[in-house]
């Protein structure tokens, strides 16, 4: 199941985005906001809680740049949330860093090259192996400062 979020500059992405999902027949859950002021934070807390259901789950944030919602849901323990600035980042996100979280920047990217790296994002496995160590030092990173 994948989870989208963003706020009010997020918005108007998130609605293109939701265009793709419903074209390639992926299950989603819209969870906010509907163009009215929020605070990114609330949005993250709201989409992580559902990614971390599953592992198979993934979730999609967006707001103004990317970076603060990406920051907020960075402090949710088991969240890896990359900002996918392009497709080679996307693709690499899932590859090494099992990124369970894509974050977009409404107000900074373009919804074509979006559209591209969600594509991979959703495509694409974790290869495991070396980098699973290294997610694993991540988690212990969690567990040693209490995130
Ligand atoms: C909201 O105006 C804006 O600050 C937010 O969307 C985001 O860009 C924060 O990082």
């Amino acid at each position: 199941m994948i989870y989208i979020g963003c706020d009010h500059g997020g918005y108007e992405m998130k609605l293109a985005l939701i265009g793709y999902l419903k074209e390639n027949g992926f299950e989603y859950e819209d969870l906010g906001c509907g163009g009215e002021p929020v605070d990114y934070p609330d949005i993250a807390e709201k989409v992580c809680a559902k990614v971390l259901a599953s592992p198979e789950n993934k979730g999609i944030l967006i707001c103004g740049t990317g970076i603060g919602i990406s920051i907020a849901a960075n402090k949710i323990k088991g969240i890896r949330a990359a900002i996918g600035y392009d497709w080679y980042s996307a693709k690499y996100t899932r590859l090494h860093n099992d990124a369970n979280v894509i974050c977009f920047g409404g107000r900074t990217m373009g919804i074509g090259s979006v559209t591209e790296s969600l594509d991979v994002f959703l495509h694409t496995d974790f290869m495991g192996g070396r980098h699973k160590t290294r997610i694993d030092k991540i988690s212990a990173l969690e567990e040693k400062n209490n995130v």
